[in-house]
């Protein structure tokens, strides 16, 4: 993946402006670190600084081909110029805002961000690592699903066309939608009249519970709603019972049969704010396909 990080004005003197609220990092220095973790993360990366709005904007512009990403810190332009704005609508490149400071935290006029409504995120508030957390995001959700939705669909329907031990095809299904989708954890699991018990999963490790009471966690609360539950940041929801360290968003889908809950889908990520509203239609539509695994009553 191919990202533009670009940098709006005063930008240019991080290291010496305010050190108290932008870090003592320079900008070469945030560019340099950008650079080595877009390596090791297998991305490539142009980075452009700019003390004037048109110039942001013909860089931007010029490189829209180029890239398939782009990370924007505007700097005060964030809050009036809304030629910027315009500027990645018009691109239509997935766009990540990014500031060291927290914006939300300081002057009231720093709230406005011409950026809101055409950003897919927003990191702040982190000093330099705002741009790594930000990376790290964009190359897990621009992107999209690696594969569509109907591709998927179709490869956990023949899936399902060919049960086993019900364990051996619960990873299997897990597999087949944690690698489509791009996340870091997926399990599945069987709901009883007092508890949950995961019945499969794919990623770096076990969950940490891998049986608890029917009412406890984000589990719990989906449960008893019976809608899909999107927490973006894990760390921020009281309710969240581990499951694997790491992880900073969390979806869990119920699976309601016409009268009970059955099951479980819990879809992790180890980025806060990465369920778009793209990413969790993309999952309802696969979660949908994986119903039969718990409509055989192999509970
Ligand atoms: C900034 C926040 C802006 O409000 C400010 O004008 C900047 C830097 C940040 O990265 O925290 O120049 O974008």
């Amino acid at each position: 993946m191919r990202v533009l990080v670009l940098h709006g004005p005063n930008l240019n003197l991080l290291g010496e402006r305010e050190p108290a609220v932008y870090g003592q990092a320079t900008l070469e220095e945030i560019d340099a670190r950008i650079g080595e973790r877009a390596r090791a993360l297998g991305a490539e990366l142009r980075t452009f600084q700019s003390n004037h709005e048109g110039a942001l904007i013909d860089r931007l512009h010029a490189e829209r081909r180029w890239a398939d990403g782009v990370l924007f810190n505007p700097g005060a332009l964030t809050h009036y110029a809304w030629s910027l704005r315009d500027a990645v609508a018009a691109v239509a490149l997935p766009c990540i805002e990014v500031h060291l400071s927290d914006v939300s935290k300081r002057e009231p006029w720093r709230r406005t961000s011409v950026l809101a409504d055409v950003r897919m995120a927003l990191c702040a508030g982190l000093g330099l690592d705002s741009y790594l957390e930000a990376l790290e995001l964009l190359l897990e959700i621009a992107p999209g699903p690696e594969r569509d939705a109907e591709a998927t669909v179709a490869l956990l329907t023949e899936r399902l066309a060919h049960p086993e031990e019900r364990g051996v095809l619960a990873h299997e299904l897990a597999q087949i939608l944690r690698r489509s989708g791009r996340f870091q954890w997926v399990g599945l699991y069987d709901v009883g009249m007092e508890e949950v018990e995961v019945r499969g999963w794919s990623g770096p490790g076990p969950p940490t519970h891998p049986r608890f009471a029917r009412t406890e966690g984000l589990t719990g609360a989906a449960i008893a709603s019976r809608r899909p539950l999107v927490v973006q940041d894990v760390r921020t929801d009281p309710r969240h019972l581990p499951t694997l360290e790491g992880t900073r968003a969390e979806a869990i889908f119920p699976i309601v049969a016409p009268s009970e809950v059955l099951g479980t889908v819990d879809v992790e990520s180890a980025n806060a704010q990465a369920f778009t509203a793209d990413r969790v239609r993309w999952l309802e539509r696969c979660v949908d396909a994986l119903a039969p695994f718990w409509g055989a009553g192999g509970t």
